[in-house]
């Protein structure tokens, strides 16, 4: 990217108002999660109690979003929420709409996490669904230009990157709350945008969860009054990047190609080195309180040079595979692996992860860390980290198997996958930092998956300051 500078008087506001709309405050301190967070990263919750009401609500939304800490910032208290965001512009809103929940009138309403607040969009049923059975559907939003108004035409990728934490802290609050749900990637873009009154030239829906599940129609509705469609806009003007529009519009379609090639994609073909199994310790290392794994997340860049030891090292690739119920089917279109520093049992270098097989393969042996900082725009503090977790895929692939959409697939699943990490990070008590700052060319010739992949997105990993 040519530099550019940041016009300050135009700084988009994190918060979305809406003027003249009913709002309702959610009750005070939900309860907390006492749930291990090992116990979370595999459950499935069944739905066969499932009878929501006004607290599940409430405990689902703040398990989901809400602030973990403040700063002052130009006079006004700023406040960092619980899943990280690209240069914490918070480009992500949230939507829920629910039917037969008890304490809670029928309709689509906006969760203001910050003041745990939501406001009526649409005060009566919104959603079909089986006999009237229970249902409340999360919608994840992003406003365009929170973002591009600091990376520009790159924010798209962190527009998908954001949502993608979002969307796992979603899931893991759904099953914090013993609820059962499903995401889903794929949704008429036009419709649900009408839908939730966005002004979709700003705003956009780019993820769903259903709870209990996806078996349920979003009624056609009368559109939602232009003024309440203009607070998708958050700054005095927005600088449109028609290049990023153009992939979000043609990202708009769903479904697989119509001569879709055979799924052989199953494992990168890459010479290995060697070649080792690993134990999967995320159940004995990682059984901190959810609520307090969630809370303690923040992105440390403050790491200090001590040797990561192997069972922290075993407790990490496991999380790479969980991706929960309605496992995405493009899984093994998207590589995973980390550059290894300096971490006990094994040597440096880049090695692949096969969770499934619970494998790991070294596929270059070397000291990698300082090459990888120099390509993350010599973000130095990487230096000291003992391991950088990547994830990569090869877009001709997706697109041709999953036609254009499957760009959104694999980079709101590395945001997932990234989630987890961070979590996971944290449950051990090492540090960790996503970077979304890096040089794509350089970062995929170091990586070594051959010229087809591109790295999608790195997550810095080590012990930190105390
Ligand atoms: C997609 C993504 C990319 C990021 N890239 C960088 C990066 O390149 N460099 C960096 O220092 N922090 C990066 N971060 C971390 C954010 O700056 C951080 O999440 C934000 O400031 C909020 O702070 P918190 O994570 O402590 O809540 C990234 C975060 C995300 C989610």
């Amino acid at each position: 990217m040519e530099g550019g500078f940041l016009d300050w008087s135009n700084r988009p506001s994190v918060y979305k108002k809406y003027r003249g709309l009913k709002t309702v405050q959610l009750p005070g301190e939900a309860a907390e999660i006492e749930t291990p967070f090992s116990d979370l990263i595999y459950e499935q919750p069944d739905s066969l109690s499932f009878s929501p009401d006004l607290e599940t609500v409430t405990r689902l939304l703040v398990t989901a979003c809400r602030p973990t800490a403040s700063a002052r910032f130009q006079g006004e208290a700023f406040y960092y929420l619980n899943a990280p965001s690209a240069g914490a512009l918070y480009p992500c809103e949230l939507y829920v709409a629910a039917q037969s929940v008890k304490g809670v009138s029928d309709g689509l309403y906006h969760y203001d996490s910050r003041s745990r607040m939501l406001t009526v969009l649409r005060g009566e049923s919104v959603l079909e669904t089986e006999a009237e059975n229970p249902c409340i559907v999360l919608f994840i939003t992003v406003i365009f230009f929170r973002s591009s108004w600091k990376y520009r035409e790159r924010s798209y990728r962190y527009h998908l990157l954001d949502s993608g934490h979002l969307m796992e802290s979603c899931a893991f609050a759904a099953k914090a709350c013993r609820l059962p749900y499903m995401v889903s990637y794929d949704f008429d873009d036009a419709f649900t945008n009408q839908f939730l009154g966005v002004d979709d030239a700003r705003e956009g829906c780019l993820a769903v969860i259903g709870i209990p599940d996806l078996a349920y129609r979003m009624k056609e509705m009368e559109p939602i009054p232009e003024n309440v469609r203009n607070s998708s806009q958050v700054a005095e003007y927005s600088v449109s990047y028609p290049v990023m529009e153009s992939i979000h519009r043609s990202s708009a379609a769903i479904g697989e190609r119509d001569d879709p090639p055979e799924d052989t994609a199953t494992e990168i073909d890459i010479p290995v080195i060697s070649e080792s199994a690993f134990t999967d310790f995320s159940s004995k290392e990682m059984n901190t309180p959810y609520e307090k794994v969630m809370t303690a997340r923040r992105s440390r860049r403050n790491f200090i040079p001590e040797q990561i030891d192997s069972r922290s090292l075993n407790a990490l690739p496991p999380l790479f595979q969980a991706e929960g119920k309605g496992d995405v089917p493009w899984r093994k279109y998207i590589a995973a692996g980390f550059i290894a520093g300096d971490v006990g049992g094994i040597n440096p270098g880049v090695y692949l992860i096969s969770p499934s097989k619970g494998k790991i393969r070294l596929i270059k042996e070397g000291a990698f860390i300082n090459a990888m900082t120099h390509i993350c725009l010599d973000q130095n503090w990487l230096r000291n980290a003992g391991l950088l977790f990547f994830t990569a895929a090869d877009p001709e692939a997706l697109d041709k198997r999953w036609g254009p959409r499957g760009y959104r697939y694999a980079m709101l699943s590395a945001g997932r996958v990234g989630h987890r990490i961070y979590l996971g990070a944290t449950a051990l008590k090492l540090g960790c930092c996503g970077v979304g700052a890096f040089y794509d060319d350089e970062a995929a010739t170091l990586i070594g998956l051959g010229q087809s992949y591109v790295m999608l997105y790195l997550l810095a990993v080590g012990h930190v300051k105390k």
